[in-house]
Protein backbone atom coordinates (compact mmCIF):
# COMPACT_ATOMS: atom_id res chain seq x y z
CA UNK A 1 0.00 0.00 0.00
CA UNK A 2 1.26 3.30 -0.92
CA UNK A 3 2.51 4.91 2.38
CA UNK A 4 1.33 8.66 3.31
CA UNK A 5 3.68 11.36 3.75
CA UNK A 6 3.54 14.87 5.40
CA UNK A 7 6.11 17.39 4.78
CA UNK A 8 6.66 20.63 6.46
CA UNK A 9 7.71 23.73 4.94
CA UNK A 10 7.18 23.09 1.02
CA UNK A 11 7.19 26.35 -0.50
CA UNK A 12 8.14 27.08 -3.99
CA UNK A 13 12.03 26.30 -4.40
CA UNK A 14 12.82 25.13 -1.57
CA UNK A 15 14.10 21.64 -0.45
CA UNK A 16 10.27 20.52 1.29
CA UNK A 17 9.15 20.96 -2.58
CA UNK A 18 11.49 19.12 -4.13
CA UNK A 19 10.96 16.32 -1.35
CA UNK A 20 7.53 16.31 -2.18
CA UNK A 21 8.11 16.17 -5.70
CA UNK A 22 10.28 13.40 -4.86
CA UNK A 23 8.14 11.29 -2.65
CA UNK A 24 5.37 11.44 -5.14
CA UNK A 25 7.07 10.29 -8.10
CA UNK A 26 8.69 7.21 -5.64
CA UNK A 27 4.62 6.43 -5.99
CA UNK A 28 3.82 7.71 -2.11
CA UNK A 29 0.42 9.66 -1.17
CA UNK A 30 2.25 13.56 -0.25
CA UNK A 31 0.71 16.03 2.05
CA UNK A 32 2.62 19.04 1.24
CA UNK A 33 2.25 21.48 3.81
CA UNK A 34 3.69 25.38 4.14
CA UNK A 35 1.64 28.23 6.31
CA UNK A 36 1.18 30.10 2.97
CA UNK A 37 -0.72 27.66 0.51
CA UNK A 38 -0.21 30.34 -2.86
CA UNK A 39 3.73 29.10 -2.53
CA UNK A 40 2.53 25.81 -3.14
CA UNK A 41 0.45 26.76 -6.15
CA UNK A 42 2.92 24.63 -8.61
CA UNK A 43 2.88 21.71 -5.88
CA UNK A 44 -1.13 21.81 -6.49
CA UNK A 45 -1.02 21.59 -10.22
CA UNK A 46 0.87 18.69 -10.36
CA UNK A 47 -1.33 16.60 -8.31
CA UNK A 48 -0.03 17.16 -4.81
CA UNK A 49 -2.43 17.57 -1.68
CA UNK A 50 -1.60 20.64 -0.47
CA UNK A 51 -2.50 22.02 3.22
CA UNK A 52 -1.84 24.59 5.70
CA UNK A 53 0.67 24.42 8.49
CA UNK A 54 2.16 26.93 10.62
CA UNK A 55 4.12 25.05 13.12
CA UNK A 56 4.76 27.99 15.42
CA UNK A 57 0.57 27.55 15.79
CA UNK A 58 -0.93 25.27 18.03
CA UNK A 59 -4.57 26.03 16.46
CA UNK A 60 -3.13 25.67 13.36
CA UNK A 61 -1.32 22.17 13.92
CA UNK A 62 -4.22 21.51 16.09
CA UNK A 63 -7.36 22.24 12.78
CA UNK A 64 -4.65 20.41 10.36
CA UNK A 65 -4.51 17.40 12.69
CA UNK A 66 -8.44 17.50 12.52
CA UNK A 67 -8.65 17.44 9.30
CA UNK A 68 -6.76 14.55 8.40
CA UNK A 69 -8.55 12.34 11.17
CA UNK A 70 -12.09 13.43 9.58
CA UNK A 71 -10.75 12.51 6.65
CA UNK A 72 -9.24 9.34 8.00
CA UNK A 73 -5.78 9.83 6.63
CA UNK A 74 -2.73 8.06 8.88
CA UNK A 75 0.87 9.76 8.12
CA UNK A 76 3.22 6.74 7.69
CA UNK A 77 5.85 9.42 7.22
CA UNK A 78 6.17 13.07 8.92
CA UNK A 79 9.17 14.93 7.39
CA UNK A 80 9.74 18.16 9.67
CA UNK A 81 11.54 20.24 6.95
CA UNK A 82 10.30 23.98 7.73
CA UNK A 83 12.98 25.73 9.29
CA UNK A 84 14.50 29.27 9.84
CA UNK A 85 17.73 30.70 9.87
CA UNK A 86 19.30 33.71 11.76
CA UNK A 87 22.67 35.90 10.85
CA UNK A 88 25.27 37.62 13.05
CA UNK A 89 27.32 37.08 16.14
CA UNK A 90 25.77 35.39 19.24
CA UNK A 91 25.84 38.45 21.56
CA UNK A 92 24.36 40.91 18.61
CA UNK A 93 21.28 38.76 18.47
CA UNK A 94 18.05 40.00 19.67
CA UNK A 95 15.71 37.45 22.12
CA UNK A 96 13.29 38.07 19.96
CA UNK A 97 15.58 36.38 16.93
CA UNK A 98 16.59 33.49 19.62
CA UNK A 99 13.07 32.66 20.32
CA UNK A 100 11.81 32.77 17.10
CA UNK A 101 14.38 30.31 15.47
CA UNK A 102 13.94 27.85 18.34
CA UNK A 103 10.27 28.06 18.37
CA UNK A 104 10.49 26.99 15.12
CA UNK A 105 13.49 24.94 14.77
CA UNK A 106 12.83 23.28 17.55
CA UNK A 107 9.52 23.13 19.06
CA UNK A 108 7.54 23.90 15.77
CA UNK A 109 8.66 20.43 14.64
CA UNK A 110 8.21 19.30 18.26
CA UNK A 111 4.46 20.74 18.16
CA UNK A 112 3.83 18.68 14.96
CA UNK A 113 5.07 15.43 15.99
CA UNK A 114 3.68 15.51 19.30
CA UNK A 115 0.21 15.99 17.20
CA UNK A 116 1.06 13.03 15.23
CA UNK A 117 2.62 10.30 16.83
CA UNK A 118 0.00 9.08 18.24
CA UNK A 119 -2.09 8.09 15.05
CA UNK A 120 1.13 6.22 14.36
CA UNK A 121 1.39 4.40 17.49
CA UNK A 122 -2.16 3.01 16.64
CA UNK A 123 -0.93 2.00 12.98
CA UNK A 124 1.60 0.07 14.72
CA UNK A 125 4.68 1.55 12.49
CA UNK A 126 5.72 5.68 11.10
CA UNK A 127 8.75 7.48 10.51
CA UNK A 128 9.75 10.79 11.87
CA UNK A 129 12.36 12.44 9.56
CA UNK A 130 13.44 15.89 11.17
CA UNK A 131 15.55 18.22 9.15
CA UNK A 132 18.77 19.31 11.06
CA UNK A 133 21.96 20.42 9.31
CA UNK A 134 25.71 19.93 9.45
CA UNK A 135 25.92 23.27 11.71
CA UNK A 136 23.60 21.05 14.30
CA UNK A 137 27.16 18.83 14.62
CA UNK A 138 29.89 21.66 13.65
CA UNK A 139 28.71 24.80 14.49
CA UNK A 140 29.55 27.91 12.17
CA UNK A 141 30.42 31.52 13.47
CA UNK A 142 27.89 34.01 12.96
CA UNK A 143 24.41 32.18 13.03
CA UNK A 144 24.61 30.50 16.33
CA UNK A 145 20.84 30.50 17.04
CA UNK A 146 20.36 28.21 14.54
CA UNK A 147 23.04 26.16 15.05
CA UNK A 148 22.00 25.67 18.32
CA UNK A 149 18.38 25.38 17.23
CA UNK A 150 19.83 22.17 14.77
CA UNK A 151 22.06 20.93 17.69
CA UNK A 152 18.89 20.64 19.72
CA UNK A 153 17.13 19.10 17.28
CA UNK A 154 19.30 16.22 16.94
CA UNK A 155 19.21 15.90 20.44
CA UNK A 156 15.43 15.84 20.39
CA UNK A 157 15.73 12.79 17.68
CA UNK A 158 18.41 10.68 19.30
CA UNK A 159 15.58 10.83 23.07
CA UNK A 160 12.35 10.23 20.38
CA UNK A 161 14.23 7.55 18.23
CA UNK A 162 14.76 5.78 21.95
CA UNK A 163 11.14 6.42 22.96
CA UNK A 164 9.45 5.20 19.75
CA UNK A 165 11.15 2.39 19.10
CA UNK A 166 8.98 0.04 21.14
CA UNK A 167 5.83 1.40 19.03
CA UNK A 168 7.63 0.50 16.06
CA UNK A 169 8.00 4.22 15.00
CA UNK A 170 11.45 5.38 13.28
CA UNK A 171 12.99 8.50 13.65
CA UNK A 172 16.11 10.16 10.87
CA UNK A 173 17.81 12.82 11.27
CA UNK A 174 18.81 14.19 8.03
CA UNK A 175 21.69 16.87 7.66
CA UNK A 176 21.23 18.68 4.11
CA UNK A 177 24.64 20.07 3.41
CA UNK A 178 24.52 23.26 0.62
CA UNK A 179 21.35 22.91 -1.09
CA UNK A 180 20.03 25.45 -3.78
CA UNK A 181 16.83 27.04 -1.67
CA UNK A 182 15.32 30.39 -0.54
CA UNK A 183 16.95 29.76 2.91
CA UNK A 184 19.20 32.81 2.66
CA UNK A 185 16.28 35.04 1.31
CA UNK A 186 13.93 34.26 4.15
CA UNK A 187 16.67 34.76 6.72
CA UNK A 188 15.95 36.94 10.40
CA UNK A 189 17.70 40.05 9.21
CA UNK A 190 20.71 41.59 11.15
CA UNK A 191 23.39 44.39 10.14
CA UNK A 192 26.31 45.44 12.41
CA UNK A 193 25.56 49.12 13.40
CA UNK A 194 28.76 51.45 13.53
CA UNK A 195 28.70 51.00 17.33
CA UNK A 196 29.40 47.46 17.06
CA UNK A 197 32.37 46.03 18.13
CA UNK A 198 31.77 43.90 14.21
CA UNK A 199 31.15 46.17 12.30
CA UNK A 200 35.16 46.19 11.18
CA UNK A 201 33.69 42.95 9.35
CA UNK A 202 30.08 43.42 8.45
CA UNK A 203 30.50 42.39 4.98
CA UNK A 204 31.76 38.89 5.47
CA UNK A 205 29.39 38.33 8.10
CA UNK A 206 26.48 39.30 5.51
CA UNK A 207 28.37 37.07 3.42
CA UNK A 208 28.34 33.93 5.59
CA UNK A 209 24.31 33.32 5.14
CA UNK A 210 25.09 33.12 1.32
CA UNK A 211 27.69 30.17 2.15
CA UNK A 212 24.87 27.59 1.40
CA UNK A 213 23.96 28.90 -1.71
CA UNK A 214 27.23 29.99 -3.10
CA UNK A 215 28.62 26.47 -2.63
CA UNK A 216 24.97 24.69 -3.06
CA UNK A 217 25.56 23.79 -6.96
CA UNK A 218 26.27 19.72 -6.45
CA UNK A 219 23.83 18.11 -6.22
CA UNK A 220 20.66 20.02 -7.65
CA UNK A 221 17.95 20.13 -5.04
CA UNK A 222 16.26 17.34 -7.17
CA UNK A 223 19.14 15.04 -6.94
CA UNK A 224 19.57 15.76 -3.70
CA UNK A 225 15.71 14.95 -2.90
CA UNK A 226 15.50 11.78 -4.98
CA UNK A 227 19.27 10.36 -2.69
CA UNK A 228 16.74 11.13 0.73
CA UNK A 229 13.67 9.30 -0.17
CA UNK A 230 15.77 6.47 -1.40
CA UNK A 231 16.69 5.95 2.14
CA UNK A 232 13.79 7.34 3.73
CA UNK A 233 11.33 4.30 2.03
CA UNK A 234 14.20 1.55 2.80
CA UNK A 235 12.74 -0.94 5.08
CA UNK A 236 15.40 0.11 8.21
CA UNK A 237 16.23 3.84 6.79
CA UNK A 238 19.55 5.38 8.39
CA UNK A 239 19.27 6.73 11.54
CA UNK A 240 21.47 9.84 10.13
CA UNK A 241 22.16 10.77 6.59
CA UNK A 242 24.07 13.97 5.64
CA UNK A 243 23.95 14.58 2.38
CA UNK A 244 23.98 17.57 -0.26
CA UNK A 245 26.74 20.19 -1.41
CA UNK A 246 29.87 20.17 0.52
CA UNK A 247 28.53 17.39 2.91
CA UNK A 248 31.83 15.67 2.42
CA UNK A 249 33.74 18.81 3.96
CA UNK A 250 31.28 18.63 7.06
CA UNK A 251 32.26 14.62 7.77
CA UNK A 252 35.73 15.47 7.92
CA UNK A 253 35.16 18.60 9.79
CA UNK A 254 33.34 16.56 12.89
CA UNK A 255 36.59 14.27 12.90
CA UNK A 256 39.11 16.92 13.54
CA UNK A 257 40.02 18.43 17.36
CA UNK A 258 37.70 21.95 18.07
CA UNK A 259 40.63 23.69 18.40
CA UNK A 260 41.43 23.28 14.65
CA UNK A 261 37.88 23.65 13.59
CA UNK A 262 37.93 27.22 15.98
CA UNK A 263 41.76 28.18 14.30
CA UNK A 264 40.36 27.22 10.85
CA UNK A 265 36.51 29.49 11.23
CA UNK A 266 38.25 31.81 12.61
CA UNK A 267 40.60 32.86 9.33
CA UNK A 268 37.72 31.64 7.13
CA UNK A 269 34.93 34.14 8.73
CA UNK A 270 36.83 36.98 9.61
CA UNK A 271 37.50 36.91 13.18
CA UNK A 272 41.65 36.44 12.72
CA UNK A 273 40.75 39.84 10.97
CA UNK A 274 39.14 41.26 13.42
CA UNK A 275 41.40 40.01 16.61
CA UNK A 276 44.40 41.63 14.40
CA UNK A 277 42.09 45.24 14.10
CA UNK A 278 41.17 45.30 17.95
CA UNK A 279 44.85 44.98 18.52
CA UNK A 280 46.02 47.43 16.37
CA UNK A 281 43.43 49.68 17.71
CA UNK A 282 44.49 48.81 21.05
CA UNK A 283 48.20 49.92 20.49
CA UNK A 284 47.14 53.40 18.43
CA UNK A 285 44.74 54.00 21.27
N1 LIG B 1 19.32 24.91 1.96
C1 LIG B 1 20.34 24.48 2.66
O1 LIG B 1 21.50 24.59 2.23
C2 LIG B 1 20.09 23.82 3.99
C3 LIG B 1 21.20 23.29 4.67
C4 LIG B 1 21.01 22.66 5.89
C5 LIG B 1 19.72 22.54 6.41
N2 LIG B 1 18.65 23.07 5.74
C6 LIG B 1 17.32 22.91 6.34
O2 LIG B 1 16.41 22.46 5.36
C7 LIG B 1 15.08 22.87 5.73
C8 LIG B 1 14.41 23.51 4.51
O3 LIG B 1 15.08 24.73 4.23
P1 LIG B 1 15.26 25.33 2.77
O4 LIG B 1 16.70 25.38 2.49
O5 LIG B 1 14.35 24.69 1.81
O6 LIG B 1 14.81 26.84 3.07
P2 LIG B 1 13.55 27.68 2.56
O7 LIG B 1 13.51 27.67 1.08
O8 LIG B 1 13.63 28.98 3.27
O9 LIG B 1 12.32 26.83 3.11
C9 LIG B 1 11.96 26.87 4.47
C10 LIG B 1 10.51 26.50 4.57
O10 LIG B 1 10.14 26.53 5.96
C11 LIG B 1 8.93 27.26 6.05
N3 LIG B 1 8.65 27.80 7.38
C12 LIG B 1 9.34 28.71 8.10
N4 LIG B 1 8.70 28.95 9.26
C13 LIG B 1 7.57 28.16 9.25
C14 LIG B 1 6.50 27.97 10.16
N5 LIG B 1 6.41 28.62 11.32
N6 LIG B 1 5.51 27.08 9.82
C15 LIG B 1 5.57 26.40 8.66
N7 LIG B 1 6.55 26.57 7.74
C16 LIG B 1 7.54 27.44 8.05
C17 LIG B 1 9.10 28.36 5.01
O11 LIG B 1 7.85 28.99 4.78
P3 LIG B 1 7.76 30.48 4.12
O12 LIG B 1 8.04 30.30 2.67
O13 LIG B 1 6.36 30.89 4.41
O14 LIG B 1 8.77 31.33 4.81
C18 LIG B 1 9.59 27.50 3.85
O15 LIG B 1 8.51 26.81 3.29
C19 LIG B 1 15.24 23.80 6.91
O16 LIG B 1 14.95 23.13 8.10
C20 LIG B 1 16.71 24.19 6.86
O17 LIG B 1 17.22 24.54 8.12
C21 LIG B 1 18.82 23.70 4.55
Amino acid sequence: MARTVLITGCSQDGIGESLAISFQRANCEVIATARDACKMKRLAESGIRTLEIDISSDDSVNAAVQKLAEENISIDILVNNAGIINNGPLVETSLDTAQKVINTNVIGSFRLTKALVPSMIKSKEGLVINVSSVVGEVPLPFGGFYAISKSALNTLSTVLRTELEPFNIKVMVLEPGAVKSNIANNHLPYTASEASPYHPIKDLIANRLQLSQIHSTAPGREAFADDVVRYALKRSPPKLLITGGKAWLFKILTKLPSSLVQWLFSYRFGLKKLKNIVSTQRKTN
